[in-house]
């Protein structure tokens, strides 16, 4: 069955703990999908862990739609979150609109956009013609130029700041929203505070759901990682290992064998 909205709702109210996986391509959206992943979240990350890009910001929205359409043709089950990249949401509520109605055509069964309340006629204006909205709160990658160099966000009073934000995007009509790099203590307050589930990522357990980018939970994203990222798996030495091994193979005559030829 298809995961909805309110699926995110019951599993706020009977405090089951649920994950979202960024996905970029066709393949693995199917694959986390068979395996019961609900939520794929077409990041913006792709900027850096597909395309190369030094940070998101310079994701256009051509670039999300395509990897949007393709995670969309891969996923059965999973709801397909699309990113609103940098620049494609602040000018005005109606482009906004325009755009997050782009990612539905191509295949997202929501969108997700970053900022509080600067963002949240914005959500307004999406949310009244039926598109789910995401909100993201805390470090959010877009606005790195204007943050400098510190990472964690919502310390000391900041903290208020923040929770005043996800209940404006809450009231906005939001349903759910993502907590990056904030202390544990402000992600389980915000959690308890909002009817919408919170999804962390460096934002402590007391989150309703916990996300990662897949590159870093695959072991293929290099060193250093953020403090909050756990690695499930070592792609960067299984690959390496596979290149190397056939480069030797086909060196060494051994491949292509009998069994890969054609008579
Ligand atoms: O773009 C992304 O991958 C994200 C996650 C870090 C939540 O926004």
């Amino acid at each position: 069955m298809p995961v909805t909205t309110a699926d995110l709702a019951a599993w706020k109210q009977r405090r089951e703990r649920f994950v979202m996986l960024t996905a970029y391509d066709a393949l693995t959206a199917r694959v986390l999908d068979e395996a019961g992943v609900p939520l794929l979240l077409v990041g913006d990350s792709l900027g850096n862990n597909v395309l190369g890009y030094d940070s998101t910001i310079p994701v256009t929205m051509e670039e999300s739609l395509v990897f949007t359409a393709a995670v969309a043709r891969g996923a059965r089950n999973a709801m397909v979150v699309g990113d609103l990249p940098f620049g494609s949401y602040q000018a005005s509520a109606a482009e906004a609109f325009r755009n997050a109605a782009r990612l539905v055509k191509a295949g997202a069964n929501a969108c997700k956009l970053e900022g509080g309340r600067r963002s949240a006629k914005a959500v307004r204006k999406m949310t009244q013609a039926g598109i789910p909205v995401m909100g993201h709160l805390g470090f959010t990658p877009q606005s790195a130029n204007a943050f400098g160099r510190r990472v964690v966000r919502g310390r000391g009073e900041e903290g208020d700041e923040l929770l005043a934000d996800a209940l404006a995007l809450q009231e906005a009509g939001c349903f759910s929203i993502v907590l990056e790099a904030v202390p544990a203590e402000l992600g389980a307050r915000v959690t308890e505070a909002l009817e919408v589930a919170t999804i962390g990522i460096g934002a402590g357990p007391g989150c309703d759901g916990q996300v990662l980018v897949i590159t870093d939970l695959l072991g293929l994203t290099p060193d250093p990682t953020p403090r909050f990222v756990k690695r499930y798996a070592d792609l960067r030495s299984t690959i390496a290992e596979a290149a190397t091994r056939f480069t030797k193979d086909v060196a060494e005559g051994h491949y292509p064998g009998p069994e890969h030829q054609y008579h």
